[in-house]
């Protein structure tokens, strides 16, 4: 790679210990990928995830003087005060890394939002700005539905990113990058929020290479939820960092612009029963459940009022999660929709992830419902079975403790 004077300095030691540890990252990632050179960022949004590889790696910056040029979002981590309360008492393993991965990420100067929908609410990039996102929800999202430009990062390169301000530029940072190479006729009819969990989540189950594809055949625009459900469910069942869809997204008005210079390598249909098989794969025998979880990613305020809608003057029979961020909570209540859901017993919970351990230990072993097939997908892990359906049926679940289709 070939570096500014400014670039050697940093990676050389002359602006701290911390910035040339990431710096020496970056530097190592771009060799990797061929980068020619280092770019600047303009926002940055860490996969904070308060696990012991997460906090060995902020304390190590830290303790070598790292401070971030440009202000990371971050995550969400834990709610340990709320859970504490209304839980059960989170064990001490866990206090203490949640405590100790906040205070080195407030010390590295990231902005505390705990939320993985940056995208949505407090860093919101505009078409063509070169940024540094990690978070499997969000990479996909600005690149796609926005054009903003961000490569896969994890939370460790994301978190150099944010410390020198700069990026190895490779991968989409570039044009032809962003091009797409898989054609995906979808012939099947996606019109819900909870169709694009399900294309989401089959499209890789078709094709799990890397290369960014172009859907065409969806005629309605999805709303921003859908956008979100279809990236975090791409970017779980599969490894979709781009995507885009003719005539919707903005760097594809056509197939062809899509594409440009690139050949279709592969043409994938995705049909009305490819869908329904999907969903029969995914969704799990109806059944008794012992818990709700909704917002894998957070929910939004919209999302927020279609439960309060479904529970209003009624109770929920099994304990009932809501997961946002604390802004989206704080709207909730100035509209009336948490004092509906608090009356119905659910509770509406900040800045708190579903795969946060031992965040959720009471429900390991047990049935949930939920909307987000990535929520059942990391918690297969704890034992935690989920039972997957449309956001108003799990609410329905929620209220009669049982999934009836
Ligand atoms: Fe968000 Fe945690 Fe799900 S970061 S997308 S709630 S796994």
């Amino acid at each position: 790679m070939k570096l500014t004077n400014y670039e050697q300095d940093v990676l050389n030691g002359k602006y701290g210990e911390g910035a040339a540890m990431a710096m020496e990252i970056q530097v190592a990632i771009g060799e990797t990928f061929d980068a020619p050179r280092m770019v600047p960022v303009t926002r940055t949004h860490v996969a904070l995830s308060a696990q012991d590889a997460d906090l060995w790696f902020a304390e190590k910056l830290l303790s070598k003087g790292a401070k971030c040029k440009i202000p990371p979002t971050i995550n969400p981590s834990i709610c340990i005060k709320y859970l504490n309360e209304h839980l059960h008492e989170v064990p001490d393993e866990g206090k203490n890394i949640v405590f100790a991965t906040n205070e080195a990420y407030r010390k590295l100067g990231a902005q505390l939002t705990f939320d993985c929908t940056p995208y949505l609410q407090q860093n919101v990039p505009a078409y063509g700005e070169v940024i540094a996102f990690s978070e499997s929800s969000a990479t996909p999202y600005v690149n796609s539905v926005i054009g903003a430009r961000t490569n896969r990062e994890g939370a460790n390169s994301a978190l150099c990113a944010a410390i020198t301000g700069m990026v190895p530029e490779y991968g989409l940072l570039f044009d032809e990058n962003r091009k797409a190479e898989i054609l995906v006729d979808v012939q099947a009819d996606v019109k819900t929020d909870f169709d694009y969990q399900i294309l989401g989540w089959c499209y890789p189950e078709k094709y799990k290479g890397l290369e960014v594809p172009v859907f065409k055949g969806i005629k309605e625009r999805p709303t921003p939820e859908g956008f979100m459900n279809f990236g975090a469910q791409l970017n779980t069942s599969g490894c979709v960092s781009m995507y885009h869809i003719a005539g919707i997204t903005p760097e594809a008005p056509t197939v062809e612009a899509a594409v440009g210079s690139k050949k279709i390598k592969r043409e994938i249909v995705i049909t009305d029963k490819d869908l329904q098989d999907t969903r029969e794969r995914l969704c799990n025998e109806p059944g008794t459940i012992d818990f709700a979880m909704f917002g894998c990613p957070h929910i939004t305020i919209r999302q927020v009022g279609i439960i309060a809608k479904v529970c209003e003057g009624r109770k929920f029979k099994v304990d009932t999660w809501l997961l946002t961020s604390s802004l989206t909570r704080e709207l909730a209540d100035r509209m009336g929709y948490l004092s509906i859901i608090q009356r119905a017993g659910g509770h509406i919970i900040a800045d708190t992830c579903i795969d946060v351990p031992p965040c959720w230990k009471p429900y390991y072993g047990s049935v949930g419902v939920t909307d987000s097939p990535k929520c059942a997908y990391y918690n297969e892990i704890r034992g935690i079975k989920f039972l997957i359906r449309p956001l108003e049926e799990a609410v329905e679940a929620a209220i009669s403790g049982k999934v009836v289709k």
